[in-house]
């Protein structure tokens, strides 16, 4: 909920920055954009971008960045090893976080594989909240596995439930006592839980996964990639951090964990990532990983440009102005939605707005990938670039057999600070009528299929000839209009 009223009573989320940099954005007519998408194998992370009306593919790495970054950038100390600019970083995460050693990485999957490569060893398992697709793809690499341990309503897509991702305690450690402690590499939890809908986690649970991992001796670690959001969620709908800073409830999670790592393409506006910590034989184990794959330890694979922008960008992440720009768009647009009938996932979480693509397209099998189907129908008439999240971005099986996602999500990102509302309203038009007309949307199949991390580079194509079938509706119902 918007702090700024308005007299009409109208809950609209208000721009707390004003544009300065433009960039042109392009729409295509529709047979163009349907031509995009048969090339780009109807996978939304193969379009070129300057197909793409409104990106909301992801807000990694293009969040809207602030004038005071865009100055710090001019001002960055370029050296390989013991650069002034890393030195700022470090001690911005100190002072932020309270953690004595930072390890710079190139991006978040960076921290997940140095993580991994540390602390899971094969047998092993790493319980969490819910996974994330490249965590899960670094601890099956290293021999692990994971175990979700959310709270039954986690995957309730239409819920009132304030943190749905919460960690399920008598789970965990009903988990942790039949596989034993010595099994467990760690306890990972994640912030703003991005793949059941940008869900967060209440500093009352985190305390409670703390007691547990004390109780058996288990590290935990904190995914702090969603921190942002998450940290607006706590601010507005926990009772015992209302009164508390956004800089308070900050440093009383960062206490709670023994690792943080983040990617920096979310937390902080900028590109890049990190690890930080407290326990000095933790930091000197995964260290050497850094040097072998990221880079000397004061830039870790990081430009000094990108440094000096998280270096303000984490600054800014303090301020409640700046994370409630994110989650109000995202909340405003699941709104319009629902109101329009479109199956949304609530409550409003981070990230972006998530449509439960199960209903949505309930006649499409999972094994059909109906997630992925309606984000390239998405595509098709409007522009607007989501993601998959389901089950075309699970892996197969050891055998080969397909993992049914749990939920099958169109995701579709609110970078912060870069869409106007009246482009939220475009997206929302587009989308309630792709659902009037959503029995045209038919399924995907795959053409080219790797083996890891498949929905990156993986190609489809249409099960039946329904992509015509919806242009054709589409200029019936739109005419010359784009
Ligand atoms: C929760 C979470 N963890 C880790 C990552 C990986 O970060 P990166 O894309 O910077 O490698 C992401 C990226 O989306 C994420 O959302």
């Amino acid at each position: 909920m918007s702090k700024i009223k308005f007299h009409s009573g109208e809950n609209v989320p208000l721009e707390m920055h004003k544009v300065r940099i433009v960039q042109k954005l392009n729409l295509p007519p529709v047979e163009d954009r349907l031509k995009a998408m048969e090339e780009a194998g109807y996978n939304t992370f193969l379009l070129k971008n300057r197909d793409v009306f409104m990106d909301m593919l992801t807000d990694s790495g293009v969040n809207a960045m602030s004038d005071k970054q865009q100055a710090a950038m001019l001002e960055a100390d370029d050296s390989y090893a013991g650069s002034e600019t890393f030195t700022k970083l470090e001690n911005k995460i100190k002072e932020i976080f309270g953690t004595e050693y930072f390890l710079p990485t190139h991006q978040g999957r960076a921290c997940e594989n140095i993580i991994s490569q540390s602390f899971v060893k094969p047998g092993t398992i790493v319980p969490m909240n819910y996974h994330f697709t490249t965590t899960k793809a670094h601890i099956v690499l290293n021999g692990g596995r994971i175990e979700e341990i959310f709270i039954d309503e986690a995957l309730n897509l239409t819920s009132d439930n304030p943190f749905k991702g919460n960690m399920d305690l008598d789970k965990l450690r009903d988990l942790i006592e039949t596989s034993g402690a010595d099994k467990i590499a760690f306890v990972r939890l994640e912030a703003g839980t991005n793949l059941i809908g940008g869900q967060p986690f209440a500093v009352e649970n985190m305390q409670q996964v703390r007691k547990v991992c004390d109780e058996f001796g288990l590290m935990l670690i904190l995914d702090a990639s969603l921190l942002a959001d998450n940290l607006y969620f706590i601010k507005e709908r926990e009772e015992q951090c209302k009164e508390m800073t956004v800089r308070e409830i900050t440093r009383t999670i960062a206490d709670l964990a023994d690792i943080i790592y983040f990617s920096a393409r979310k937390l902080g506006n900028a590109r890049g990532g990190g690890i930080c910590t407290n326990n000095r034989d933790v930091y000197m184990k995964m260290r050497e990983y850094i040097t072998l794959y990221e880079g000397f330890l004061t830039y870790g694979g990081m430009s000094v440009r990108e440094m000096e922008a998280i270096t303000v960008g984490l600054e800014e992440t303090m301020d409640e102005e700046m994370i409630n720009q994110g989650p109000q768009f995202i909340s405003f647009m699941t709104e319009e939605l629902i109101k329009k009938g479109v199956p949304v996932v609530t409550p409003a979480g981070g990230l972006g707005c998530h449509i439960n693509a199960m209903e949505f397209v309930d006649h499409i099998p999972q094994s059909a990938y109906p997630a992925g189907a309606l984000a390239a129908a998405l595509y098709i008439v409007s522009g607007i670039r989501g993601m998959e999240r389901g089950t075309l971005s699970e892996q197969r099986d050891e055998e080969g057999n397909e993992t049914l996602s749990h939920m099958e999500l169109l995701r579709l990102a609110m970078p912060r600070r870069v869409f106007t509302l009246s482009q939220v309203k475009y997206a929302v038009d587009r989308i309630a009528w792709l659902y009037e007309n959503r029995k045209l949307i038919g399924g995907l199949e795959f053409t080219e299929e790797p083996s890891v991390l498949r929905f990156f580079f993986g190609k489809l194509t249409t099960s039946t000839d329904w992509q015509n079938k919806l242009v054709a509706k589409f200029k019936a119902d739109f005419g010359d209009s784009l």
